[in-house]
């Protein structure tokens, strides 16, 4: 089994967990909890999106999120930028790292950004070069690699075709994101081969929502073909607002067991992180979405 010897985790907890949330959470218990996901070793934490607050309003706090959390050396902050406008109030509030998604779904992108997958990638064009002119790294995202909420399956082809675009467009990193969670590890290599014809495979990401319960299985799958980036959040929180039915991230502390498990180094701490994401659950009231976080917590009970 090849496998890298390091992971790179990208915790999208903050962002993807939250953005979903139907209460607005006050903006110093985000800010606690992107801190805590910083104390356990965590080196990249999407921390917020600079979309409309009409559309997603649990992220209006953007600009404050970015001014309380503590900054750090080695930690990078990334946050969702869907256009000009969210770049130049994500600049303003000190981002040094953003964002941007696409679809590989025609229907979903137009759910989500209200626009075709040609005019994102228009829109995209401008945004990163002027990302790029203010020191600012830019990553980008591929939504609907495994299915599509409302088109249902989705050709391996098109994803590799909007993963190269964002590549040639400048995005340092593609992360492949099963938004619906419905891939299972074939599959998931199937598309991964065929955008790694595109994309370098050390260029790539893996971000799996585990409504399916594949999440594991697939970021296993996708390791042994040398991806050493995933994305995951904290206690499994998330769901996208414009995927019905789209249940959490896959948890960190899952995949973080599984890492440990495997002797990969990722610098992050478990026990620390556990104590991250139950200090978000702890505040919304729920169990955790991680079954290593509820064994651990029963276990110190
Ligand atoms: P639109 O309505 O077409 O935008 O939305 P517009 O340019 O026509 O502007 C309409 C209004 O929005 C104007 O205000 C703008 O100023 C304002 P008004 O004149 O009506 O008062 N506006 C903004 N305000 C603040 N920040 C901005 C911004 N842009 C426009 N950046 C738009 C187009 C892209 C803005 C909208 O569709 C949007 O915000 N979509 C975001 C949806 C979203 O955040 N989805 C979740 C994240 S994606 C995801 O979760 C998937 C991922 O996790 C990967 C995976 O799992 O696959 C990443
Ligand atoms: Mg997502």
């Amino acid at each position: 089994m090849q496998l890298p010897k390091r992971v790179k985790i990208v915790e999208v907890g903050p962002r993807d967990g939250l953005q979903n949330e139907s209460s607005q959470i006050p903006t110093e218990v985000k800010i606690e909890f992107i801190n805590r996901l910083a104390d356990a070793g965590l080196k990249s934490i999407e921390a917020t999106s600079f979309v409309s607050p009409k559309w997603v309003p649990q992220m209006a706090d953007n600009s404050r999120v970015m001014a309380g959390i503590g900054r750090r050396a080695g930690v990078s902050f990334p946050v969702l930028v869907p256009n000009l406008l969210g770049l130049e109030a994500a600049l303003a509030a000190g981002a040094t790292e953003v964002a941007l998604f696409a679809s590989a779904s025609e229907s979903f992108s137009r759910k989500n950004i209200n626009c075709s997958i040609a005019e994102s990638l228009e829109r995209f064009s401008p945004l990163i070069q002027a990302a790029v002119r203010h020191g600012v790294k830019v990553r980008g995202y591929v939504s609907c690699v495994l299915g599509c909420p409302y088109e249902g399956g989705v050709a391996a082809a098109a994803v590799a075709e909007v993963a190269q675009s964002l590549f040639e467009l400048g995005c340092y990193e593609i992360s492949l994101g099963d938004t619906i969670g419905v891939g299972t590890p074939s599959k998931a290599q199937e598309m991964i081969t065929s955008v790694a014809e595109n994309v370098p495979m050390d260029r790539l990401a893996v971000h799996f929502h585990d409504t399916y319960g594949q999440a594991l299985a697939n970021i296993l799958a996708a390791l042994q073909m040398g991806i050493g980036v995933v994305d995951s959040a904290a206690a499994g929180l998330g769901g996208c607002p414009y995927a019905r039915g789209a249940s959490g991230n896959v948890a960190s502390e899952d995949l973080l067991y599984m890492l440990n498990g495997l002797g990969i180094e990722t610098g992050v701490d478990l026990g620390r992180l556990v104590e991250a994401g139950e200090y978000i659950t702890g505040y919304l009231g729920r169990g955790s979405g991680s079954r290593v976080a509820r064994a651990i917590s029963c276990r110190g009970a």
